[in-house]
């Protein structure tokens, strides 16, 4: 009688194992869609480049972009530009069924001590990290100078 007991409560518990397994792996299928276009980078006249893009969520789940890297630079950071002067910001938000715009002018990535300048025509490679997608690459193409899209 006692080890039947037993017996029931372990696959009881295995069943609510499974159960939970089950529910985290759904909320996986919940993650922000994000899309990347747009990127490029306007080339760098000194040791320094901006980067713009758009990142569009097609889901019902607001993220955040919370920083950037790049084999490029190690120190690269993302502002805000408010009053014509630019800030470093922790984190953009990305609403859900939104977008978040960098353009020339707004907020930006910012690209300092370049350890190499890139050429129009080239490519930078960049990876985006989220509070709650996975990361993305993109590869920011290198334009002109003065370079600046309407969307
Ligand atoms: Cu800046």
């Amino acid at each position: 009688m006692n080890r039947r007991t037993t017996t029931l409560s372990a696959s009881v518990a295995l069943a609510a194992a499974l159960a939970l397994t089950g529910c985290s792996s759904s909320s996986d299928d919940g993650k922000p869609e994000l899309k990347v276009s747009g990127a490029f980078m306007p080339q760098p006249v000194m040791d320094m480049a901006g980067g713009f893009l758009t990142i569009t969520n097609d889901s019902g789940t607001a993220d955040k972009l919370t920083s950037v890297t790049s084999t490029i630079s190690d120190d690269v950071t993302i502002h805000e530009t408010k009053n014509q002067k630019m800030q470093q910001v922790t984190s953009f938000d990305i609403p859900a069924n939104g977008e978040l715009k960098l353009a020339r002018g707004g907020s930006h990535i910012m690209f300092m001590e370049l350890k190499k300048k890139p050429k129009q025509g080239e490519k930078v490679g960049i990876e985006l990290h989220f509070e709650k997608s996975d990361p993305i690459k993109v590869d920011l193409p290198v334009e002109a100078a003065g370079h600046n899209p309407q969307h």
